[in-house]
C-alpha cells in the first residue's frame, strides 16, 4: 500500500469527503479540504489537527475554475507537493426532463464534471513532475448506464469516468496514476432522502474500501461487490427492463 502524505479533497465538509479526510488524518497528513460551507471545513479541521494532521481550508465553489487553480496552487507551496487528490465534491437531483428544465442541469455538469476537472488538472503538471501521485474521482454506479430519472447525473458521472479513464492512459508512463471511484448506496447527507436504496453501506465501510482501491492502484472500482455484480447486469439488460427494475424517482431540486 502507498501511504499519501499529501491529500487535497473536495466536498470535504460531509459525507464521503469527510470520512476520506478523517482516514488521512489519522495517519498524520497534511490535508487540504475544499467545500462552500466553511463552518463545516473548519469542523474537520478541528478533528483532523487534533489527531496531528495539518489543514489548509478553501471555502469555495468547485465549479470556479480560478479558485480552484489557486486553491491547487496554494497548496502545493503549503504541502510542498501532493501524493493524492480526490475529485469527491458533487450534487444529485432527479432532473425535470419532461418540463425542459435546463438550468438545474447546467448547474449539476458544472458541479459534478467541471469541478472534478477543474480539481485535478491543475495538480497534474507538479505531479507529473516528482514522478508520482494519484488523481481519484468520484464517480457513480450510475456511470455504468443511463438510468430514468438520473439522466443529468448519470450523464456527469459517465463523464468523469471518461475523464479519469482518459487521463489515466495519457499519464502512463509519468508515474502518475488516475482513477475513479464507483459508490452504489452509502448513507450519507446525498442519499438521505432517498427511500429506494439497496446494499447501503455505513460510512465507515465505504472509507475501509475506497481508502484500499486508492492504495492499491485501483482503476475504476465499483463497490460494494454486489453493486458490483449487479453493473454487469445492468449494463447488458434490455431498456425494457431497466425502465421496470427502475423507475423514474420523484424529482427533487438542488440545495
Ligand atoms: N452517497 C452515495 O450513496 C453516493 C453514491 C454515488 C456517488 N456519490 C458521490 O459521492 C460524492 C460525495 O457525496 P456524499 O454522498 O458524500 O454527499 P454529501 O455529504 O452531500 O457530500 C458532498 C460534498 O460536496 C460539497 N459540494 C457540493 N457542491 C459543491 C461545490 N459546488 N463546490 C464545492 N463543494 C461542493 C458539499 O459541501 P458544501 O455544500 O459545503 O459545498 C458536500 O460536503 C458526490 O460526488 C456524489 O455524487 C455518492
Amino acid at each position: 500500500m502507498v501511504s499519501f502524505r499529501r491529500v487535497f479533497v473536495t466536498g470535504a465538509g460531509s459525507g464521503l469527503g469527510a470520512g476520506l479526510v478523517g482516514h488521512y488524518g489519522r495517519e498524520g497528513a497534511h490535508l487540504g479540504l475544499v467545500g462552500r460551507r466553511e463552518a463545516l471545513l473548519r469542523e474537520r479541521q478541528v478533528e483532523c489537527e487534533g489527531r496531528g494532521a495539518r489543514v489548509e481550508v478553501y471555502a469555495g465553489d468547485v465549479a470556479d475554475t480560478d479558485f480552484m487553480q489557486q486553491s491547487a496552487a496554494h497548496f502545493l507551496g503549503a504541502a510542498g507537493g501532493v501524493d493524492l487528490v480526490v475529485a469527491n465534491a458533487g450534487i444529485a437531483i432527479a432532473n425535470r426532463v419532461r418540463e425542459g428544465e435546463v438550468h438545474e442541469v447546467a448547474r449539476l455538469i458544472n458541479v459534478n464534471l467541471v469541478g472534478v476537472t477543474n480539481t485535478l488538472l491543475p495538480f497534474v503538471p507538479g505531479m507529473i513532475e516528482q514522478g508520482r501521485g494519484t488523481l481519484c474521482a468520484m464517480s457513480s454506479f450510475t456511470a455504468h448506464r443511463g438510468l430514468p430519472g438520473r439522466t443529468a447525473y448519470g450523464a456527469s458521472k459517465a463523464g468523469v469516468t471518461a475523464f479519469t479513464d482518459g487521463l489515466r492512459m495519457e499519464l502512463h508512463d509519468t508515474g502518475v496514476h488516475a482513477m475513479a471511484l464507483h459508490p452504489g448506496f452509502v448513507d450519507t447527507p446525498l442519499t438521505r432522502d432517498n427511500p429506494e436504496m439497496i446494499f447501503l453501506l455505513d460510512l465507515d465501510h465505504a472509507v475501509r474500501i475506497m481508502a484500499s482501491a486508492i492504495g492499491r492502484g485501483a482503476r475504476n472500482h465499483t463497490f460494494p461487490w454486489q453493486m458490483n455484480l449487479l453493473k454487469e447486469v445492468v449494463k447488458r439488460a434490455p431498456e425494457s427492463i431497466i425502465r421496470r427494475l427502475a423507475p423514474a424517482p420523484r424529482p427533487t431540486s438542488m440545495k
